[in-house]
Parts: C-alpha cells; structure tokens; sequence
C-alpha cells in the first residue's frame, strides 16, 4: 500500500502551458511546469521535491556520464471520457524500473517515491494532459549516478527525477525495417533487458546506418548467428503467422515490455493464439513466402503499436499492406477504449491520479 508521501513542493508562478498548443505536439520536446527530484545518499532516499522544471547544475566529473550508471523509464498518462486521470500501469514499471537498478548496481527506488511522487507530480501538471486522439502525457522517471570522481566502481549517491512531456503520435507512419546482421543490440548475461541508457546510445549507429539505406530502423537479431530476433529498434516485435500472433520469448537479450504484456493479454482475451518463443528470421522468410505471415509490428510505450510495411533481409525484400492488417489495429482499439475508460478495466491497469 502506498505510504502518503511528504513532498516538498514549490510550484511555479506562470503556467508555460499559456504559451503551446499540445495537438499534434512532437514526441518529447516540450516538458510540463514541474519535476520531481529526489537524492539517495548513505544508503537511503533523501527528501523528495516537487519543483519547477529546471536545468540540473552537475560537476563535470559526475560518474553517470563517464561511466553509464544511467536507467531510465516510459509510462503514459490519459485524459478518460469522464474527465479522470490515470496512468497505465506505473507499478510494471516500477517494477522494471528496479529490475534495471539492479543490474547496473544502483538503488532501488521505492514505491511511495516513484508511484505517489508520480501521482502528485501529474496532479500538480494535470492540465498538461492532452486530450487528442493518440495523445497523452510522456511520464520518463530516471536515476543516474551522481558521485564526483572518476574511480570506476558503483557511485555512492544518486538522482532520480520524473519529467513529463506531452505528447502526440510517435511513429505516425508504417516503418520500413532492416535485419541487422552485423550489430548487436544484447547478448546473453548483458543488460538488454535493463532499460539503461547505453542500450539506447549503441542503437543510434546501426539505425543511422539503416536509413542511409532508406530504412527506419533496425530488426535486432542476436549476437551469434544473427538469426534469432529479439526487438525491433526500441520495440518489442510481433507477428501474426498463420493467424497466431508469435513474438520472441523474454530472455535477458530482451526488455520486458509493457505494451507487450498489456498486448498478449489483449490477443488472449479475444481468442487470438498466442505463442512467445524462439524465432528465426528463416521462419519469418519462409512464413513471407508461403503467405502465411500477415502482419508485422513493433511494440512499445512511446509508439504503442507500429506496423511494417517492409523488411528486408539480405537482398531479399518482403512487402506488407498495412492497410489489410487486422489484428494490430484490433488490439490498438482495444488498448485504447481500456485507456480511455470507454471499456471496463478488467485487468485493473488503470492507476486514477
Ligand atoms: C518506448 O517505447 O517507451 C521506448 O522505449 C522508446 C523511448 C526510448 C522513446
């Protein structure tokens, strides 16, 4: 049970919120009025502040940048019908959250500070949320290690934060995909299954190399045999061979998604087979090629569901209507009617502000 939390909070004079229209605003740019702020040191959490969004003034020796003790995560917040606010699914979140902190040998981050700190953070900025279609506010709590000095060990102190950012569609187009063959995002007894910063940071290379080629980004595949498919640039991917829908099975090359979850579930609820599993870029070929693979997608929070409309492998290039997909834009619905309290929350993911 959530303790309540005594926040210091310090709000703003003037509302930025006056001077920008949140339709159709871009994926991370703007942020709201306020942040939240805590500092661990001696082995425990030190007061928690809500303040206006600032700069962070850090000496140049802070540990986090030199060597990467840096976690991070991305949660929604919805405007319903009725007017309420909710986040979807903070404690999955948190959970991951904690999961990466271990991993990278940082502390782990209570819930009275990283759930309640939310709540109050989004109650205090809650006309930031917008209220568009496919639109919402970005919740991006994050921690990194704070110490000044350049000995490689794990720092002593630390800085967890939320920021929020309204935002509108993320990928609005169908993407166009590369299997990356040469790269590697994760390998066994690595950190792809932590959400840390440098997952993202090596990311950058391969997918610049991607669209130089006229993709957006890449189909990860593991560090071996290049094959077995673990994610797509950010997402989770999933495909619908033979009218199941098949994604590959968690393993420590792979994070431990949100919408993935929310979206297996959805697909069971309906009927739909589900099978995570290994999965070979030979099947997926094949699959293309006998007519049995109908759809392609990734998924994830900041995008929810984006569809592909070409993967190619080698010299081999496999084309996809989009247009005649039916089981993405089926459990896209059904995400959003739950989101929006348009159906009932039957699985209890809706967390009211
Ligand atoms: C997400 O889908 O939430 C992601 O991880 C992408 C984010 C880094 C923008």
């Amino acid at each position: 049970m959530t303790e309540v939390l005594d926040i210091n909070i310090t709000k703003i004079e003037r509302s930025k919120l006056t001077d920008i229209s949140l339709e159709n605003i871009p994926f991370g740019k703007f942020f709201t009025d306020h942040m939240l702020e805590a500092d661990y040191e001696n082995g425990e959490w030190k007061a928690v502040e809500i303040k206006p969004y600032q700069p962070l003034v850090l000496d140049p020796s802070v540990s986090a940048l030199h060597y990467g003790q840096s976690i991070f995560e991305g949660i929604k917040a919805f405007r319903q019908e009725n007017g309420e606010a909710v986040i979807f699914r903070p404690y999955e979140n948190l959970k991951r959250f904690n999961l990466s902190a271990r991993r990278m040998s940082m502390p782990e981050v209570p819930e009275e500070i990283f759930i309640e700190g939310m709540r109050q953070l989004i109650e205090l900025d809650e006309n930031w949320i917008p209220t568009q279609a496919e639109h919402s506010l970005y919740i991006r709590p994050f921690m990194f290690a704070t110490d000044y000095m350049l000995g490689v060990k794990p720092s002593e102190t630390y800085k967890f934060l939320i920021i929020l950012s309204p935002v509108g569609p993320f990928h609005a187009a169908p993407m166009k995909i590369a299997v990356e063959e040469k790269y590697t995002r994760a390998a066994p007894g690595g950190v792809g299954f932590s959400k840390n910063a440098g997952n993202y940071g090596g990311s950058m290379l391969p997918a610049t190399k991607a669209k130089e080629m006229g993709y957006d980004q890449v189909l990860w595949t593991d560090a071996f045999e290049h094959k077995w498919l673990q994610e797509v640039g950010m997402m989770n991917i999933g495909f619908v061979i033979n009218n199941s829908f098949v994604t590959p099975a968690l393993e420590d090359t792979i994070l431990k998604g949100v919408t993935r979850d929310s979206i297996i579930t959805i697909l069971k609820d309906i009927g739909i087979k589900v099978e995570e599993r290994k999965l070979n870029i030979d099947e997926v070929v094949e699959a293309y090629k006998n007519g049995t693979l109908t759809e392609i997608f990734g998924m994830g929070t900041a995008a929810v569901i984006s569809n592909i409309k070409k993967l190619k492998y080698k010299d081999f290039v496999m084309d996809f209507d989009v247009n005649s997909f039916t089981i993405s834009p089926k459990v896209k619905q059904a995400l959003d009617q739950i989101r929006l309290g348009k159906t009932a929350d039957k699985h209890g993911w809706l967390f009211k502000v």
